[in-house]
């Protein structure tokens, strides 16, 4: 593994990622300490070049990651939208699988054919919907559908991460000073928009929270049966 050139890369464009930024360090950062060829599953494919601050250029970023680590590595993606993967395709290299189609039914079709060639994933990274911050069921509800689909493909080493899925709470300006409500009735901060089911799964699966930023991921994410 070249961890040297992907950090330069890294390095380089990582002040574009805004409020991505410090999440997607960790994410390389639980990567590196995952030993052999790794796997990426991501739903939801970059859409637009260069544009880092709007939607991360996930895609981008794991190609890149897997060309440093060892042969073998790689990246599948899927996304509903043929302009999206016509994009995607233009800006990553071979070791992107790109597939047109809805996220859920994609990963009930690849994940069995992995595992069949004991193929482990090392990160899912679920990013296919637009996230409606004003009502977030149905982004929240198509994650949760996800997790149910790639529930048995996931591993002792497997990261989970949701895009715009921070954590939210409960304001109150008073006398011109933001503060968060603490007194009873409020409702305690919680994992918000695309992620705030699939939160309260992982809570409930006694998975472990990795980091809760604008983006929030898990490990030990395993059903327990
Ligand atoms: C926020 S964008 C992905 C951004 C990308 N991860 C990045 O960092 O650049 C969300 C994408 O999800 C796609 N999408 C929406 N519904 C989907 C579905 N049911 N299955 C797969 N992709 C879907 C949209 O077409 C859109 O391109």
């Amino acid at each position: 593994m070249n961890n040297k050139k992907f950090s330069e890369f890294f390095e380089s464009i990582k002040d574009k990622l805004g409020i991505r930024k410090t999440s997607f360090t960790k994410i390389f950062q639980y990567l590196d300490n995952i030993k052999g060829p790794i796997n990426i599953v991501e739903t939801g494919c970059l859409r637009i070049k260069d544009n880092f601050e709007g939607d991360g250029q996930s895609t981008l970023l794991f190609d890149k990651y897997t060309q440093f680590r060892e042969e073998k590595s790689k990246v599948y993606t899927v996304d509903i939208n043929p302009r999206a993967t016509k994009v995607c395709g233009s800006v990553v290299s071979d070791n992107v699988e790109i597939h047109t189609g809805d996220s859920v039914k994609y990963l009930n079709e690849l994940l069995p054919k992995l595992k069949k060639e004991n193929q482990k994933i090392s990160l899912f990274y679920l990013d296919s919907f637009d996230v409606d911050w004003q009502s977030s069921d149905r982004s929240a509800a198509h994650h949760l559908k996800e997790i149910t689909a790639i529930i048995n493909y996931i591993s002792e080493e497997t990261l989970i991460v949701i895009d715009d899925a921070p954590i939210l709470a409960p304001m109150k300006i008073e006398d011109e000073k933001m503060s968060l409500i603490t007194e009873h009735p409020a409702p305690k901060p919680f994992v918000g928009g695309k992620g705030y089911l699939v939160n309260e799964f992982a809570y409930a699966n006694n998975a472990t929270l990795y980091f809760s930023n604008y983006q929030t991921a898990w490990f030990n994410f395993k059903k327990k049966l």
